[in-house]
């Protein structure tokens, strides 16, 4: 029953798409192979990808769960047409493992989640984010996949006070975290493979996404990390002074415009922001987290991390809207709504794998 909870949020979400028929025909019987596809973003482009394949199509989740710190994918419901392989990008078997089943296109999400992650762990974050993409490439590119789409972040591009709202044509040096730089890089190896090889591949650039499959945790968004240290009636933690905006993203509208950008042939060779294209502050988020689960607590006011010199974040959304048709549906305070729902649901689950190191969490760090 649980998992038909995340089913039925995804193939509801994919009816209101409206897809257009050729879209729908392309994928159906296609094998596709999405890396990270346990993750918070991946598990949901899984199960949605799954309906478009259908049952003669099949859907290859490479992941190796570091992030859910769990032996069972739990965020991933067992279906049909789905193959789940416990593996690492970086390990040659578990890449042999799925080509094997001759992928077709690629969405390659795996990745060293994030930016204190990789500021803790700069190493760790080089060997997945650029060492672990280049092997999938190699792999992608002799195979001749038909695409490769890749998760890349807005967060790792614009550096860290541009003009707003950010367009894809701005490019900054000046990145603050490890992460940032090897998301960044994974960008420029995709160029490369496309420039080299022919490979077509794509770069989506996600905005804060935050929705249903995300587990809180050290390293994890502030909307996961709010909701569980609310609904444990804790106090929230503010790093700076609230007014800080983001470009919160539902992550289904994420899946929308990577389901796009593996179809339209104007993508390829392209980057291009996925967002909401909408502002909003953190103290107006944290707000609505205490309400909804009945948190009196004061908040707690922090310093801003040495690393997060992003006062606002808004992407423009134009780009993508025109070569791929994407268009976000969710406002903030519905995608809130059932993200909360999907942490009642799970309440077990996600109590289970959500691991805050006393003292570590990269919320509160200095
Ligand atoms: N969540 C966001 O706000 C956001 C914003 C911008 C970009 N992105 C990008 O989108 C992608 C998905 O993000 P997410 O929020 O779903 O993250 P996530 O951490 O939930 O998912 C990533 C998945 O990759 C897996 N993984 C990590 N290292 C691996 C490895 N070496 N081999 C195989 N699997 C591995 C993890 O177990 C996890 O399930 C990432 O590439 C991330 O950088 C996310």
């Amino acid at each position: 029953m649980k998992n038909k909870f995340r089913e039925k949020i995804c193939f509801e979400y994919l009816k209101n798409c409206n897809f257009e028929k050729k879209l729908e025909n392309f994928y159906k019987k296609k094998t596709i192979l999405i890396t990270g596809g346990a993750g918070a973003i991946g598990s949901n482009l899984a199960i949605s990808l799954s309906k478009l394949v259908g049952k003669r199509g099949k859907i290859i989740v490479l992941d190796n769960l570091s992030a859910i710190r769990d032996e069972e994918p739990w965020n991933l419901p067992s279906l049909e047409n789905m193959i789940f392989v416990k593996g690492d990008i970086r390990n040659d078997k578990d890449l042999k493992r799925v080509f094997k089943e001759r992928p077709e296109i690629i969405f390659h999400l795996a990745a060293f989640f994030a930016n204190q992650n990789s500021v803790d762990y700069p190493e760790n974050s080089a060997s997945v984010d650029v060492l672990g993409q280049i092997k999938l490439l190699e792999y992608a590119a002799l195979t001749n996949v038909e695409r490769f789409v890749y998760a890349s972040s807005g967060c790792a591009i614009y550096g860290s006070y541009p003009k707003l709202p950010l367009v894809e044509d701005f490019i900054s040096m000046h990145l603050t975290t490890p992460y940032q730089i090897n998301k960044m890089t994974g960008e420029m190896y995709c160029n490369f493979y496309n420039h080299h090889y022919g490979l077509k591949t794509v770069n989506c650039r996600f905005f804060n996404s935050y929705g249903p499959g995300e587990v809180p945790g050290q390293y994890r968004n502030v909307i996961p990390n709010f909701l569980f240290w609310s609904r444990n009636g804790q106090h929230l933690p503010i790093t700076g002074d609230g007014k800080e905006t983001r470009d919160f993203t539902f992550c289904l509208d994420l899946v929308q415009g990577l389901i796009r950008s593996g179809f339209y042939e104007k993508a390829i060779g392209e980057n291009f922001n996925l967002a909401s294209g909408k502002e909003t502050s953190i103290i107006k988020m944290a707000k609505l987290v205490k309400k909804v689960t009945n948190n009196n607590k004061d908040f707690l006011y922090k310093p801003r991390r040495k690393w997060d010199t992003k006062p606002r974040l808004l992407a423009s959304i134009k780009k993508a809207e025109k070569l791929i048709g994407y268009k976000p549906f969710f406002d903030f305070e519905e995608g809130f709504n059932l993200t909360l729902e999907w942490f009642e649901v799970f309440e077990d689950e996600i109590s289970k794998s959500t691991d805050f190191p006393p003292g570590m969490s990269s919320a509160v760090r200095d």
